[in-house]
């Protein structure tokens, strides 16, 4: 079913300072797509955006008129599509079949999607396969819902962030003002608890702290000691 030339991670020949696999899952607007992104240019380490892999598959859907509660139909689109993650001068970016679709996997109409396409396990296989092959040669960092769980359950170092969802519903609405989309709190807060509620329930591989993971509140703490905690659990673990 899988087809590995599916994605491809354009590595902007940054050199890995170790082998380690880090392992960052939680609900939206935990920090974790922060907190990965830093500790990767700190550590030298690749940063696996996972939820833009599934975020780019439901833009395609969109985008070629494909029934996203379809799971066969989407596992058949995926065939024929092309997702690159990259990072060029210290940015990511996500392409679409050669388009630079960064932006445009954020929107609204995309984040009120994604949890109904990532939902179908003919996705989720095709999904996860790629990540492992992403992973395999080590000094990487995966954040998404099931890392520690399911993708990487041998990740040396697992993650579980957490906040309060007003917290989480304040990040968002600032991130899409950044971002030039208009939204407001109300229909932000209703989404965040309906994706947190897909992503949660869905038989195949939910949203959940692996036995293993170390926990993390970030609701009250800076991006600064976010960070500073994790990698120091991190330089612990790895010595
Ligand atoms: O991290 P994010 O908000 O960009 O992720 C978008 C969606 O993708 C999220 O609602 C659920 C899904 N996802 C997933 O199911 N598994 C992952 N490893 C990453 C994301």
């Amino acid at each position: 079913m899988c087809n590995t030339d599916v994605f491809t991670f354009l590595e902007s020949g940054k050199a890995m300072s170790c082998k380690v696999v880090v392992a960052i899952d939680g609900p939206a607007g935990s920090g974790k797509s922060t907190i990965a992104r830093l500790l990767a240019q700190k550590l030298g380490l690749l940063y696996i955006d996972t939820g833009a892999m599934y975020r780019a598959a439901t833009l395609k859907a969109l985008r070629a008129g494909v029934d996203p509660t379809d799971g066969r139909a989407l596992a058949e689109m995926l065939e024929h599509t092309r997702i690159e993650l990259g990072e060029t001068n210290g940015k990511q970016w996500v392409r679409l079949d050669g388009d630079d679709v960064t932006l445009t996997i954020r929107s609204p109409e995309v984040g009120s999607l994604v949890s109904v396409v990532s939902g179908h396990p003919e996705v989720r296989s095709q999904m996860t396969q790629e990540q492992r092959r992403l992973a395999q040669s080590g000094g990487v960092v995966l954040d998404g819902r099931d890392i520690g769980t399911h993708v990487l359950p041998g990740a040396d170092v697992k993650f579980y962030f957490t906040a309060d969802l007003e917290v989480r519903v304040d990040r968002r609405l600032k991130e899409n003002h950044e971002k030039g989309f208009q939204t407001d709190r109300e229909s932000v807060k209703r989404e965040m608890i309906e994706r947190d509620r897909l992503d949660s329930a869905r038989k195949c591989a939910p949203l959940r702290v692996a036995d293993d993971a170390i926990v993390i509140d970030t609701s009250h703490l800076t991006i600064s000691e976010v960070l500073s905690l994790v990698e120091g659990y991190v330089r612990r673990r790895t010595g």
